[in-house]
């Protein structure tokens, strides 16, 4: 049986924020939920977090993950407390096999094949993720003998001179034995500089008990780095977004420049996919073959099919793009905007819950929404589908190969036929025939005689 717990009670005091620290987010997602996800790539029988401050607003932002246990550690009284709090739900079906993941809900990038690595160290015993650091103040040290066996582990302020020459540090992760770590933690006491009952005196009491303790090291250094202020949260961030490039750069992917990429979501791209500078990517984006996306685009939840084109400064969100599409620069794509394949969107063209069909163009200033256009349809600069009285939405067709003059308003519901043709500047409130000319104008007049009012001197 394999248990994880999740240390998320702390306070967080120097994010200086009301929101709880383990629901800051790193790439667009609360820390908490990153190691969720490494957690749950291990299959276990058991996750338990420990909550304390903000305690609510936690278990609220993961209520509807069934999977989940919280427990709520109030006062907290130090690490091993905290675990201890989780021991009634720990689950055990009796032998060493058991295991207990300790894991930390502000050390979010930690990956799973580090921590089945630790779990594999365990090996009977007990394990501890270690780093070393060139800098490792504030860390507890472990202490080895002289055959480099785990001792112990001291806080840094519990530490002697000699002790904080060490610069093996704990990690603060580690995988035990369950039923010898339920022992230990009734075991451990707050007798030390800072009054709290420390999750690192277990590592002593499994020396004394003849448990072998084992150091296991993460893939890479930055997976165990900690988030205690906005500083190293945007560290993180930097760190993991290089990540996410490098892992696209691998796999073809052409980045402009990975350091001024933003990934906030899953992206999922074909071959030779280019994307320029300042791009920001969230929630599911796929991108097909051949797909440019130019500087400075905003692209969420958005499917781009092969050989599309994506100027810069475009805005796409919850919205597809057929095929060899051109949409920009300074395009809007709004929830339900289908541009069809080879259809074209040009510069401050909003496009919301409509379908514009192959080959179709509307290429300047527009705002296309509730509409049904067919294909080969051009659309007029300055369009507008005046698709709202102020209470209910209505819809916009217009039909194949039809021409609507710049300037137009379709009186939504209305329908222009096949092949018609709306002149210049037309308030389009009935339906337009098919393969005709409709307009609606004023009577162009000229005044003779007139002349222009002047300022007096
Ligand atoms: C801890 C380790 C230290 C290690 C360091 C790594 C102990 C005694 N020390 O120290 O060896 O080098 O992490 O960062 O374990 N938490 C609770 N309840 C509590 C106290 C803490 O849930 O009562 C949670 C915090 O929210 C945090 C984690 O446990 O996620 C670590 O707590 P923190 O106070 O940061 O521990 P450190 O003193 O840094
Ligand atoms: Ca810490």
């Amino acid at each position: 049986m394999l248990n994880i717990v999740i240390l998320a009670a702390g306070l967080g005091k120097r994010m200086q924020s009301d929101l709880p620290k383990v629901l800051h987010p790193i790439a667009g997602k609360p820390m908490l939920a990153h190691v969720l996800d490494n957690a749950r790539r291990l299959n276990p029988d058991r996750i338990v977090i420990v909550v304390g401050h903000g305690a609510e607003r936690v278990q609220q932002a993961f209520a509807s993950n069934a999977d989940l246990s919280f427990v709520v550690q109030s006062p907290q009284l130090g690490t091993g407390h905290a675990v201890q709090q989780a021991v009634p739900l720990l689950k055990q079906g009796g032998g060493q096999q058991d295991t207990t993941l300790v894991l930390y809900g502000d050390v979010p990038l930690v990956q799973a094949s580090s921590l089945a690595g630790l779990i594999e160290a365990r090996d009977g015993g007990m394990a501890i993720l270690t780093e070393r650091l060139d800098d490792p103040t504030g860390y507890g040290r472990i202490v080895r003998d002289s055959n480099g066996q785990v001792l112990r582990i001291v806080e840094h302020k519990d530490a002697s001179d000699a002790e904080r020459a060490i610069n093996e540090v704990n990690t603060g992760i580690l995988a035990a034995p369950t039923a010898n770590l339920i022992d230990w933690l009734k075991r451990i006491d707050n007798n030390n500089a800072q009054g709290e009952y420390y999750l690192t005196d277990v590592v002593g009491l499994a020396v004394a008990d003849s448990v072998p303790v084992r150091a296991a090291h993460a893939g890479a250094s930055w997976e165990t780095l900690g988030v205690n202020s906005r500083v190293q949260q945007a560290q993180l961030e930097r760190i993991w977004q290089a990540e996410e490039a490098r892992r696209l750069l691998e796999q073809g992917v052409t980045l402009a420049d990975p350091s001024r990429f933003d990934l906030r979501g899953t992206l999922q791209c074909g071959r030779d996919v280019f994307i320029d500078v300042g791009c920001v990517f969230e929630g599911d984006v796929v991108l097909g073959d051949g797909v440019r996306v130019g500087p400075h685009c905003v692209i969420s939840q958005a499917k781009i099919d092969a050989g599309a084109v994506i100027e810069a400064f475009s805005h796409v969100h919850d919205a597809t793009v057929g095929a060899q599409a051109k949409v920009g620069p300074y395009a809007r794509l709004r929830p339900g905007a289908e541009v069809g394949d080879e259809a074209h969107v040009g510069n401050f063209v909003e496009i919301k819950k409509s379908k514009l069909g192959r080959q179709s163009k509307a290429n300047h200033l527009s705002y296309i929404g509730d509409a049904l256009v067919g294909e080969r349809v051009n659309i007029g600069a300055g369009t507008i589908t005046c698709n709202y009285d102020g209470v209910n939405k209505f819809q916009t067709v217009i039909e194949d190969d039809a021409f609507i003059g710049s300037d137009t308003q379709l009186v939504a519901p209305v329908t222009v036929g096949r092949g018609a043709t709306l002149g210049a500047g037309t308030t389009l409130t009935k339906d337009a025939p098919e393969g005709q000319l409709t307009l609606s104008r004023g009577v162009q007049k000229t005044i003779s005689g007139w002349t222009r009012p002047t300022k007096k001197p």
